[in-house]
């Protein structure tokens, strides 16, 4: 009897000195479109021919163009987004080009642009591919 009531008071105490810091949440379900880590799955999510392209995506292109392209490329991939009258050398009109062409630069950095690597999830990336693709140039 006695054994276990020291047994209680240790567990109670607990054993590992006092640890009250807060237990993590449970993970949150994974928001739509997102893609597990890993290469493969990257791969595989940005492999043509891409989500569905319907008027979310469209929409979705839009935004994240007008975030991450437009400033160079221009509201309407024309070319003449606002840092060409601060001097940069206007950039190549992207209205209309083909999806893969935005995918790569995207991919690459092409242009100098910042590392968006890390910014765009492969749908956002085919979002912005087919907005474009859908410019008429
Ligand atoms: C900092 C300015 C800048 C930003 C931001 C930028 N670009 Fe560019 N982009 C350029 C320049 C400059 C070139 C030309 C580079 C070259 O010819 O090597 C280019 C080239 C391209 C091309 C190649 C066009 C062709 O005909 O081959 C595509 C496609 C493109 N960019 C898409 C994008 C997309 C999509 C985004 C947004 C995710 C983006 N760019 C953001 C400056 C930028």
């Amino acid at each position: 009897m006695r054994a276990k009531a020291v047994l209680l008071a240790l567990g109670l105490l607990g054993c590992d000195g006092w640890d009250e810091s807060p237990k993590p949440p449970p993970p949150a379900p994974a928001p739509p479109g997102s893609v597990a880590r890993g290469a493969a799955a990257r791969q595989a999510a940005l492999a043509p021919p891409g989500p569905a392209v319907d008027a979310a995506l469209l929409a979705r292109g839009a935004d994240r163009h007008a975030i991450f392209c437009a400033p160079c490329h221009g509201p309407r991939g024309q070319g003449d987004g606002v840092v060409v009258a601060r001097g940069f050398p206007a950039p190549p009109a992207t209205a209309g080009v083909p999806p893969e062409f935005s995918l790569r630069a995207i991919a690459t950095n092409q242009g100098g642009a910042h590392p968006f690597e890390d910014r765009l999830s492969p749908y956002d990336r085919w979002a912005i591919a087919r907005f474009l693709e859908a410019v008429p140039r």
